[in-house]
């Protein structure tokens, strides 16, 4: 096994200390969370509220009850990866394309407990890895325009249709120096439905693995 994939493991199974009998767990989605997904039978949930058609079907084939998020309530938990992470514990996120579901949830969740290996943390969010950025499908060239304003080089995510049936931009370029403010400017241009920069709501707790174990940050 590689040491990303077990760092990922260890994520997963620091992560289980979160989650207590009878709740509703908001589940993100990755390959990281597929590490907890399948440590998810060793605890007693009420339930789960997916972040994305392909976890609603890995939670399913494990017998777990998925619950639709409108009869769930206000979550106290929910678990997700992260493509990118800095030491605000601001992220980029959508790498899966499921940005907008798993923002929708990480929302609607009292603590949001992020598992990422030792590849994610970074200083400055946006310089190796694009902000994803899912657009409406007849915006996507208007959407497009006024990115390169921007000075950003976006990047259609070909053959690719999220769960609403929207469309990805993979935006390279763009200046997350001031996440907050960026993630809601690229929230105002028409046709965008969400961005996948998580910072005005990031995460509340990061399970940081490496060679040495699990590092709690929060
Ligand atoms: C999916 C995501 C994932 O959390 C992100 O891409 C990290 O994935 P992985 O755990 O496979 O590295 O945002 O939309």
């Amino acid at each position: 096994m590689s040491d990303q994939q077990t760092q990922k493991k260890s994520a997963a199974k620091a992560a289980l200390q979160y989650i207590e009998d009878g709740m509703i767990l908001g589940v993100g989605t990755g390959s990281t969370v597929n590490c907890l997904i399948e440590l998810l039978p060793t605890v007693k949930l009420a339930g789960a509220v997916a972040s994305s058609q392909v976890t609603e079907d890995r939670l399913k084939a494990l017998g777990i009850d998925v619950v639709d998020l409108n009869f769930a309530g206000t979550l106290d938990v929910y678990i997700d990866g992260a493509d990118e992470v800095n030491e605000h514990l601001q992220l980029i996120k959508g790498g899966g394309g499921a940005l907008t579901r798993e923002k929708i949830v990480a929302a609607a969740s009292k603590k949001f407990i992020c598992m990422v290996d030792n590849s994610k943390r970074v200083d400055i969010l946006g310089r190796n890895f694009p902000v994803p950025i899912e657009v409406l499908p007849q915006a996507r060239s208007y959407v497009a325009r006024q990115l390169a304003e921007m000075g950003a080089e976006p990047v259609y995510r070909e053959g690719f249709v999220t769960d609403y049936g929207n469309v990805i931009l993979d935006v390279y370029d763009l200046d997350v120096s001031n996440p907050i403010a960026l993630e809601k400017e690229l929230n105002n241009i028409v046709g965008v439905v969400c961005n996948g920069i998580f910072a005005a709501n990031q995460a509340d707790v990061l399970l940081k693995a490496g060679d040495n174990g699990v590092e709690t940050i929060m």
